[in-house]
């Protein structure tokens, strides 16, 4: 049998499953030395089915090593998406002998509610573990937040506010997101609702994330949320407020609608709990409009990169960006330094490093004065190119020559993410595996997350400009994680 790093378009650092259907992050966070992992898991088919949570752990977000489930269906629904916390000061009561417990919480889908036609096939449950995650325990007391009559009523993600000494859940209940306290985690008073008329509706609000994050020394809040369908470029994707919270109320500084990636595969992104003062967030790699078709196996999905968030100001609005986690520098190779190198017509980057492969990080700057791309080929003539467009000040990817792309007809496209950063020189890192590629340009201001299936390797990088540029850089081969 062959390895799992072996088998074509298998990321060889990002996570994915040995095998079968996975969707949203879950219940991410991090204790004792270690980051946990739950998925949204179908263990029976490469399609998505009756939820389960997945398990993984890693020690530095990049090895991953693939556990047993972690929760199953029950008599109450289907595991659906949610969040884990350390329940420190045992509020729950959950502890015993000391241990400190881990709490999840999560919606329960009813499916033979949502069958009957009912409202109320979606509610929030608890489950708590007292071995670092190993093995799970439903609570007796399921549903701890029943469903008051709105079909879309998911998605918790729980966090501790201090200032109040409450938890504080945020959670998604279809066309904006609704905001719950508790003491216990077990007993929730309803606070608030945002965004009703607020940010992008043309899908259902879905995976909603409260963060502090603090910019010049004053704090501010991220209110993420994922919407399916309505992205940039068609499809999932998550757009994000910037503003305050006071224990009750969100009050964002912004009406603009702002988008945290603008490529089409990175949704449902939500970040770890526990991680002090980091803000890593991980989100699944795909998007509904076509993730059930995509052409691998025996697996279906992974996650992108884990990003660290901060927020950066440009012309008085605050944005969020996301960079590739410092972990990821463990994998560097032997690193090439390409040092103002004229480009007029194409610059042969494999050439010139020996690359042969989509595993690397390519890190550029270049003056904003030109069109130019990055181009990843190999001899089938299949193509993936990221560039910059002068004319309309943009980045772009372009997989519409890819290779496999007919499995769907909006797959093989390309899509614009506007330049947030006015400065005169573009500077872009792109983090490349296999059937993958993540663009995080201007110091992560504006994102972009593709995925595609050439039909063979992608093992010739070039970068392009048909009217000239000058290119300095830093190209570096990275090495696999999986087995
Ligand atoms: C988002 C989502 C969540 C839901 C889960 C079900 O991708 O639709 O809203 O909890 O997937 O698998």
């Amino acid at each position: 049998q062959a390895k799992t790093g072996s088998v074509p378009h298998r990321p060889q650092f990002h996570f994915s499953p040995k095998a079968h259907w996975m969707n949203d992050p879950n219940g991410m966070l991090y204790l004792n030395g270690t980051y946990h992992l739950f998925f949204q898991y179908y263990p029976d088919a490469t399609v998505w089915g009756p939820m389960h949570w997945g398990h993984a752990t890693s020690k530095d977000m990049l090895h991953w090593q693939e556990l047993p489930i972690a929760l199953y269906p029950d008599s109450l629904g289907w595991i659906f998406s949610g969040s884990a916390v350390v329940d420190v000061n045992n509020t729950s009561g959950f502890g015993k002998d000391g241990k400190t417990p881990l709490v999840a919480i999560f919606t329960h889908h009813n499916d033979k509610l949502e069958k009957a036609k009912s409202d109320k096939f979606q509610y929030q449950s608890l489950a708590y573990s007292l071995d670092e995650g190993k093995t799970w325990t439903k609570y007796a007391g399921n549903p701890v937040l029943p469903n008051p009559g709105i079909t879309d009523f998911r998605d918790p993600k729980v966090r501790w506010y201090a200032p109040q000494k409450k938890w504080i859940m945020t959670l998604a209940t279809k066309d904006r997101i609704t905001f719950y306290s508790s003491p216990n985690l077990k007993n929730w008073t309803r606070e608030s609702d945002f965004g009703k008329d607020l940010g992008a509706h043309g899908g259902v609000w879905e995976c909603p994330d409260l963060l502090p994050m603090t910019h010049n020394g004053k704090q501010a809040w991220v209110l993420l949320v994922s919407i399916n369908p309505g992205g940039p470029n068609g499809g999932s994707a998550t757009q994000y407020f910037v503003g305050d919270f006071d224990g009750k109320t969100f009050k964002p500084y912004s009406t603009k609608t702002k988008w945290m990636d603008y490529g089409t595969d990175n949704y449902a992104g939500v970040t770890f709990s526990n991680t002090g003062n980091r803000t890593i967030l991980m989100g699944w790699m795909s998007n509904w409009q076509y993730a059930r078709d995509v052409p691998t196996d025996p697996w279906r999905s992974a996650n992108t990169v884990p990003r660290e968030l901060s927020l950066r100001e440009v012309d008085k609005e605050l944005y969020l960006t996301s960079t590739p986690i410092k972990e990821l520098d463990k994998l560097n190779g032997k690193t090439t330094s390409l040092s103002n190198v004229p480009v007029k017509g194409q610059y042969d980057v494999s050439a010139k490093t020996g690359q042969k492969s989509a595993l690397f990080k390519l890190a550029l700057s270049v003056p904003a004065v030109n069109d130019f791309s990055v181009v990843l080929a190999n001899e089938q003539g299949n193509e993936l190119v990221i560039g910059y467009e002068k004319s309309t000040n943009s980045y772009y990817i372009d997989r519409s020559k890819s290779g496999k792309t007919d499995f769907e007809k909006g797959f093989g496209k390309r899509h614009t993410a506007p330049r947030i950063a006015t400065g005169n020189t573009l500077s872009l890192t792109l983090v490349a595996d296999v059937a993958s590629v993540e663009l995080f340009a201007d110091g992560g201001l504006t994102v972009m997350t593709d995925i595609f299936f050439p039909n063979q390797p992608l093992n010739k990088l070039y970068i392009k400009s048909a009217t000239g540029i000058s290119i300095s850089g830093l190209f570096t081969p990275l090495t696999k994680a999986v087995q």
